[in-house]
């Protein structure tokens, strides 16, 4: 792993940069158990879907769609027998993954350097399609004990080579989609101790040999380089597919075979936005301590000092000294702060959803940053959010209850159904509609039915449950005490204008959080796009601080202004004031669409545009909660510490 050279000094940067560092030793941690072969041993190889992916020289995203292996349109060879599903985990099948057997022969230890496969036919329809995957620039994904199949590239910036996971399906060459029909597969091995070796590292190099062809006996011969296969759309074509292997002994144990793969292109940008965000972080939380604890201090000095002067010195008559004082400021709206919102149900339930999303958010990130969740562990990732998500059911029922309650809600049985299918619901409507669009492609990104079915029950056995036993404890829970009481008639409030009219300054504060996590997020969604693997837990780690300060930060200061401009009515705001960073999510994600991706198909557009609005709205419900929460806790505080008769 390459450390940036360069770095601002000081005592922050260095301790972002112990963190930062850290996932990447702390990989191995968990360790996956190896396995041992012998020389001549079997070593299986296995075959995932093909993946849409970058091309160093054009770095565009195509398609949004992938493909089974074995689409009938790609006629690669099956084994005998037909192919097997390989077993996978919950979160590998949800995240896309479809591992089958292959024909492929890998006994450890013995080169060869061509040996047959088979041979297909391709009609003018299959030619079409596989010329069409050429152009869009697809992958083959393949698996040999747990390691992908990796093409070797060269860092532009570093020259340092390293293992980009995936190969390509064919090239486009003066124009023409060049077919690779022969794969060179160089595998690096260890010998851990005598006659024990492991896999630790794979490489692939495609090759298009137009002239090989079968001999009788199953053995093939391997045709000129200078020759590549170009299908014909016109006409059926032959191809004969061959592959070599080469076993190369390596220095490298086990332990750290995923170094080579897991390649940061530019740890400076990570840096640079880290630093960045760090500086607006400090620069906010100045700005609102000082408020906290300067202005504040004084108010509150100030109106208690009236207080006890009206008292004392001019007796029942402390119109003079506290008309000045009660002219302004947010202790005039004492009586009407803590009335409860507009649709108090609808508040506490994305209050709820965003508790819940923020647990298993946080609980993820320092999984990951402790190492168990390892590309090594195919799948763990979503297999742990969705376990995470699921149990949290009971932090999202108890926090959705205990605001309703604060809000005088009525509707409790309402409040205790809609919490466990709100966002759940939301996320499920949106992942099945577009799967509809998927199936429709005949692409294999779907999810099967039956594991679409499994996460159905998980949710219904135990989230369900679990949040309607955390809405009755925290129905049961003693309602929480606003420090004063609330006046029958409500205040009329001034007209407000300027950055506090809610859309200058949700456009505002909304920036912020955004800023703190845009740099993370583009390289999330390069990943999800490319099914590139994402493994700098320590950089999202500290975005997501970052993000969790900014939000509560910038909403506090909103919200104090508000309430000194005497709007008592800062729950929905600060809510919306926080989770206005979303609407900026969905604008990079539309321009990320602008910039990163070309295609032709509109399916691919709605796809798109569906997974980045789904995206966008569980980053505003997160965002919001964290504002709403942190106002919460500053109104209850600040009006806590006056007094009040
Ligand atoms: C197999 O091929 C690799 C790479 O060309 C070479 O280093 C190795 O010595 C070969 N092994 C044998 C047994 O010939």
């Amino acid at each position: 792993m390459r450390r940036p050279e360069r770095l601002p000094s000081g005592a922050l940067v260095a301790s972002l940069l112990a963190l930062g560092a850290s996932p990447v030793a702390a990989f191995y941690f968990p360790g996956t158990a190896p396995t041992s072969y012998k020389q001549g041993d079997v070593v299986p190889l296995y075959v995932n879907h093909l993946t849409p992916a970058d091309s160093q020289n054009d770095p565009k995203l195509r398609s949004v769609f992938s493909f089974d292996y074995y689409h009938p349109a790609f006629r690669f060879c099956q084994p005998e027998g037909g192919p097997k599903q390989v077993r996978e985990s919950l979160g590998s099948i949800l995240f896309g993954d479809r591992i089958q057997t292959s024909p492929f022969e890998l006994l450890l230890g013995k080169n060869e350097t061509c040996k047959a496969l088979c041979e297909a036919t391709y009609e003018p329809d299959d030619a079409q399609f596989v010329n069409t995957r050429i152009y869009q620039g697809y992958d083959l994904n393949w698996l040999i004990d747990g390691l992908p199949a990796a093409q070797l590239l060269k860092d532009p910036n570093t020259e340092q080579p390293f293992y980009s996971p995936g190969f390509a399906l064919g090239e486009v060459d003066e124009d023409r989609p060049v077919f690779n029909n022969h794969y060179d597969i160089i595998i690096d091995y260890h010998e851990a101790s005598a006659n024990n070796y492991r896999v630790v590292g794979v490489l692939l190099d495609p090759f298009s040999l137009r002239d090989s062809r079968m001999e009788g006996n199953g053995q093939a011969v391997c045709g000129e380089l200078n020759n590549p296969v170009v299908l014909n759309e016109n006409q059926q074509n032959k191809v004969t597919f061959t592959y070599g292997v080469y076993w190369r002994l390596s220095p490298t144990p086990f332990a750290t075979r995923w170094d080579k793969y897991l390649h940061q292109y530019d740890p400076k940008i990570h840096w640079f936005s880290l630093v960045n965000s760090a500086v607006i972080v400090v620069f906010l939380v100045a700005m609102v301590s000082t408020i906290l604890v300067r202005t504040l201090k004084k108010d509150i000095a100030r109106y208690n000092r009236l207080d006890q002067l009206g008292l004392d010195d001019f007796g029942e008559n402390p119109d003079v000294e506290d008309g000045v004082a009660e002219d302004s400021g947010w202790k005039l709206v004492h009586g009407d702060v803590f009335r409860p919102p507009k649709n108090p149900l609808l508040l506490s339930v994305l209050v709820g959803n965003g508790a819940q999303l923020f647990a298993m958010t946080a609980l993820t990130i320092a999984f990951a940053l402790l190492g168990f969740l390892s590309p090594s562990n195919r799948g763990a990732l979503g297999t742990v959010i969705i376990i995470f998500y699921t149990l949290f059911g009971f932090v999202g029922g108890y926090v959705s209850a205990r605001t309703y309650k604060f809000f005088h809600g009525e509707s409790w049985k309402l409040c205790f159904t809609v919490t466990p299918f709100a966002l759940p619901g939301l996320v499920f409507a949106t992942f099945f509609l577009l799967n509809l669009f998927v199936w429709g492609r005949g692409a294999s990104g779907a999810v099967p039915f039956t594991t679409m079915l499994v996460v159905v029950i998980i949710w219904f056995v135990i989230s369900v449950p679990l949040s309607i036993a955390g809405s009755w404890l925290g129905f049961k829970q003693a309602v929480i005490d606003p420090p004063v009481r609330t006046n029958q008639i409500p205040r009329q409030i001034p007209p407000a204008g300027g950055y506090l009219r809610p859309l200058p300054s949700m456009a505002l504060a909304g920036v912020l959080p955004f800023g703190a996590i845009f740099v993370e997020l583009y390289f999330i969604m390069n990943s999800i796009w490319f099914s590139k693997v994402y493994y700098m837990f320590g950089f999202l780690f500290l975005c997501f601080g970052l993000m969790i300060i900014t939000s509560a930060a910038v909403t506090v200061l909103m919200i104090y202004f508000l309430l000194c401009a005497e709007n008592y009515h800062w729950q929905w705001r600060s809510f919306f004031t926080a989770g206005a960073s979303a609407a900026y999510v969905f604008a990079s994600c539309l321009l990320y669409w602008v910039k990163d991706v070309s295609w032709t198909s509109w399916t691919s557009g709605v796809v798109y545009l569906g997974y980045s609005a789904l995206l966008s709205s569980l980053v505003f419900v997160l965002t919001g909660t964290i504002g709403f929460c942190a106002s919460w806790l500053f109104t209850m505080k600040i009006y806590r510490s006056i007094k009040v008769d």
